[in-house]
């Protein structure tokens, strides 16, 4: 019997967006788990903390628990794919836009700890869809309904109308 593929999917999900959803669900086809990396740095500003983050995608996948895991990682990407004992790591991209930072972060990892990236094209509905065009839409009020999920979306809304308050 082969060894169970085992890919992690990393990124800042701040918040999820269709996008994420879809790729994740085209990667189970093909990997047999995929574990959801949340990058945890302090040092950056998000909008979501790490938890809610974590809590939006668990929700998302609750009914694929067994071959979808949310973890949170902080420090290196090798490091977390050492200590998960994979070396395989998924990214979606949407336009050749992505592709400089990606190239960049993916010879990074592959000389830094031999670690492969695989990329997925994201479907055309979703190359216009971002995490921080999320949140800017949102922020200004407009509708954010065809690129989250309906809870992504009222966490959305809780988090403007506190800023409001
Ligand atoms: O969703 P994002 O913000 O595009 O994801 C970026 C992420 C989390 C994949 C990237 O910033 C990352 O891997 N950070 C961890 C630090 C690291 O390993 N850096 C070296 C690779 S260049």
């Amino acid at each position: 019997m082969g060894k169970a593929l085992t890919a992690i999917f990393p990124g800042s999900f701040d918040p999820m967006t269709n996008g994420h959803i879809d790729i994740v669900g085209r990667c189970l086809s093909t990997f047999d788990k995929i574990i959801i990396a949340v990058l945890s740095n302090p040092g950056k500003t998000t909008l979501f903390t790490v938890e809610e983050r974590m809590s939006l995608l668990q929700k998302e996948f609750s009914a694929q628990k067994e071959r979808v895991e949310v973890r949170s990682f902080s420090g290196l990407l090798v490091d977390f794919a050492n200590e998960v004992k994979t070396s395989v790591i998924i990214r979606g991209l949407r336009a050749i836009s992505d592709f400089d930072y990606e190239a960049q972060m993916a010879l990074m990892n592959r000389s830094l700890g031999g670690v492969d990236t695989f990329f997925l094209m994201a479907r055309e509905e979703n190359s216009y869809v971002s995490s921080s065009i999320v949140r800017q839409v949102a922020a200004l009020g407009g509708s954010v309904s065809r690129l989250v999920p309906a809870h992504v979306e009222q966490a959305l809304k809780g988090k403007f109308a506190q800023a409001s308050k």
